[in-house]
Formats: structure tokens, C-alpha cells, sequence
């Protein structure tokens, strides 16, 4: 049985839950019969994410940014942090934005979190581990990580996430987790965020070549949407603090992903091999033997399968 079932909020806040896997948690907590509060300030997230939750009774939207201390009158027995830049093309826009809703953001909604005695969760992410030197990744890895490449915007501010929500843990009681989350897709990712699902669904429907970085060797572990925000909500039931990674250990190349993605689509794209972006990581795949035991959680979706329902969906808004 997963974990999170076992375990039910009252009324949760998600930080981010305009964006892409926010909303997904959004939707699944208010199936579950929680109530949401949304806060998101739109920067990378879009309304049409929460339209189907919007006009829910136990939906609540409060467009702010989380650098900003919040104020609400409901008290949350669950703060989900999910708020940030996550595409490499939006944090290398929003650099300064990303570096402080990492560590403004954190130390905001941790404070939401501890005046209510709320559980807390931290979206963290596989970045924290750079280009590793370690493979697959385990939770007990310090990473590759420059301080002062472009993707440090990003990875140090999930770092100091991390530390922070470890100290405040610490010197406050306050109870929280990680979940370092690897590539997930599906449904409601935008097709120009520059991650490669979306890009290579776009361009195959477009009849566009695929745009394959370096020689397509570099491997990605990608994780159906539905069972990231499982495991998600698993950490969130568990009193596990973490870090846990959430993500598929099917690994798959670049190259493979984009011929996959012609497949399925039935495109007659070819496949065009650019640079690779500076200190673009060369594998990546997660060691899941924590979340297997802590959580009773593993990824359920094949890639086939979560590939079609992704494709599916990006096939539903393209038509007329
Ligand atoms: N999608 C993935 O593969 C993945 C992998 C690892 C980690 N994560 C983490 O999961 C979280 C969500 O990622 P995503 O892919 O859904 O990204 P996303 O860009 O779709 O969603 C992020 C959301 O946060 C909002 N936001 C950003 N800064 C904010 C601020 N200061 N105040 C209020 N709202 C703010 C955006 O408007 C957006 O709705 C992020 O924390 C990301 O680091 C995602």
C-alpha cells in the first residue's frame, strides 16, 4: 500500500501550483478530498494549468510571490514548496528570481509551515547532483556541482533549499522532507521550455527535425508525471525528512528518446545533432532504493505509455 494513503491534510498549500508538476499535485490533493491553496506569482506557470480545479469549492488561488512573506487566514496542515524555475530556459531568464525564491522562498514558506505546525516538503532535484561522478545517484552523494556555471542559479539555490530545510528542522522541530526529484513529464509542460520531452513532441508534430544535443549519448532517467506526484504525496504522508529521490532508473539516451518520440508520433522528422549546452550533465539516473523501501513507491508508467498520453495531450491543444 502507498504511504500516502494512509494519511490525509486537511488543507494543504503548493507553492507553484500553477506550474507544471504543481498543478498535478493540485488536482490529486483535491481528488483526495483536501483543500488547496495555490500560491503562485504566473512567472513560469499558466491559468489554463488549474483550470480544471479553479471553480473547485476546496480551490483556493493567491497570486503572490514567495519571496514576499505571505499572509493567509486559513491555517495549512501541509506546505508543499514547488515554487521555481525548473526549465533550463527559464532560470538562465530568471536567474536572480530563481537563486531567491530558492532561498527567500524556502525560508518564507518554512516559516508558513512552522507557524502552523504544518508538514513541510521541499522540491529539490537531481541537479543537486551536477554532472556526477557517481552513477546511478544515491541520496548520500554530495554531487558535481559548479558554483559559478551557468546552471548555478538553479542547482545552488536547490542546495541551499536543502540546507536550509535541514537546519530549520533542526533548531526548530519543524517537520519536514526533500523529495529530489529527476526529469518528470507529461501533460502541461510547454512545448518551448527547452526540456527535451516537450521540445521533441513539438518539433515531431510540427514535422520539424529534433534537435538532439551533442552526440545523443547523454541518458536522462524520465518519470511519468501521475507517479512523481504519487511519490510526492508518499514523502508528504511519511515523516521521512530526507532527501529521497523520486525518478525512473530506466535510463534512456537522448538519441533513443527522440526516435522513441518519432515513433509514437508517427513523424517523418529527422533528428539534427546541435552543441551541448555548457556543463549539461552526461548521465543521469536515480538510485530509488530509499523511496522503494521507505515509501513502498516505484514508477509505474512505462515510457511508452506516459510518452503517448504526453503526446496525446500536446496532439488535443495543437487541433482546431
Ligand atoms: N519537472 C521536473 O522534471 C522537475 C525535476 C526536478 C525538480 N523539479 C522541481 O519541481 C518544481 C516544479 O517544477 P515544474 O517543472 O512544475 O516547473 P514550472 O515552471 O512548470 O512550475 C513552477 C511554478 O512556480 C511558480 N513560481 C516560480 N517562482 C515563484 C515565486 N517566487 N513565487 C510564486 N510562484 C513562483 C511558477 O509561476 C510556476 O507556476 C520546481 O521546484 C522544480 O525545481 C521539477
Amino acid at each position: 500500500m502507498d504511504t500516502a494513503l494512509s494519511r490525509n491534510w486537511e488543507r494543504a498549500v503548493v507553492t507553484g501550483g500553477a506550474g507544471f508538476v504543481g498543478s498535478h499535485l493540485c488536482t490529486e490533493l483535491v481528488a483526495r478530498g483536501t483543500a488547496v491553496i495555490c500560491i503562485d506569482d504566473f512567472s513560469t506557470g499558466r491559468p489554463e494549468n488549474i483550470s480544471a480545479v479553479r471553480d473547485h469549492p476546496d480551490f483556493t488561488v493567491v497570486e503572490a510571490n514567495v519571496t514576499e512573506p505571505v499572509h493567509l487566514d486559513a491555517e495549512p496542515d501541509l506546505v508543499l514548496h514547488f515554487a521555481s524555475p525548473a526549465s533550463p530556459a527559464d532560470y538562465l531568464k530568471l536567474p536572480l528570481h530563481t537563486l531567491e525564491t530558492g532561498s527567500l522562498g524556502t525560508r518564507n514558506m518554512l516559516a508558513l509551515a512552522r507557524a502552523n505546525g504544518a508538514r513541510f516538503v521541499l522540491a529539490s532535484t537531481s541537479e543537486v547532483y551536477g554532472d556526477p561522478q557517481q552513477h546511478p545517484q544515491s541520496e548520500d552523494y554530495w554531487g558535481n556541482v559548479n558554483p559559478v556555471g551557468p546552471r548555478s542559479v538553479y542547482d545552488e539555490a536547490k542546495r541551499f533549499g536543502e540546507a536550509l530545510t535541514t537546519a530549520e528542522a533542526g533548531a526548530h522541530g519543524t517537520d519536514t522532507g526533500i523529495v529530489r526529484l529527476f526529469n518528470t513529464y507529461g501533460p502541461r509542460m510547454r512545448g518551448h521550455d527547452g526540456r527535451a520531452v516537450p521540445t521533441f513532441i513539438r518539433q515531431a508534430l510540427d514535422g520539424d527535425p529534433l534537435t538532439v544535443t551533442g552526440d545523443g549519448c547523454q541518458t536522462r532517467s524520465l518519470c511519468y508525471v501521475d507517479d512523481t506526484v504519487r511519490g510526492i504525496l508518499a514523502a508528504a504522508g511519511s515523516d521521512l525528512r530526507g532527501p529521497v529521490n523520486l525518478g525512473n532508473p530506466a535510463e534512456i539516451s537522448m538519441l533513443e528518446l527522440a526516435r522513441l518520440v518519432i515513433e509514437l508520433t508517427g513523424s517523418r522528422s529527422s533528428v539534427r545533432f546541435i552543441d551541448r549546452p555548457t556543463d549539461d550533465p552526461a548521465v543521469r539516473c536515480p538510485d530509488i532504493t530509499m523511496a522503494r523501501g521507505k515509501l513502498q513507491w516505484e514508477p509505474r508508467v512505462p515510457p511508452r505509455d506516459g510518452l503517448a498520453r504526453t503526446i496525446a495531450w500536446f496532439r488535443e491543444r495543437q487541433s482546431p
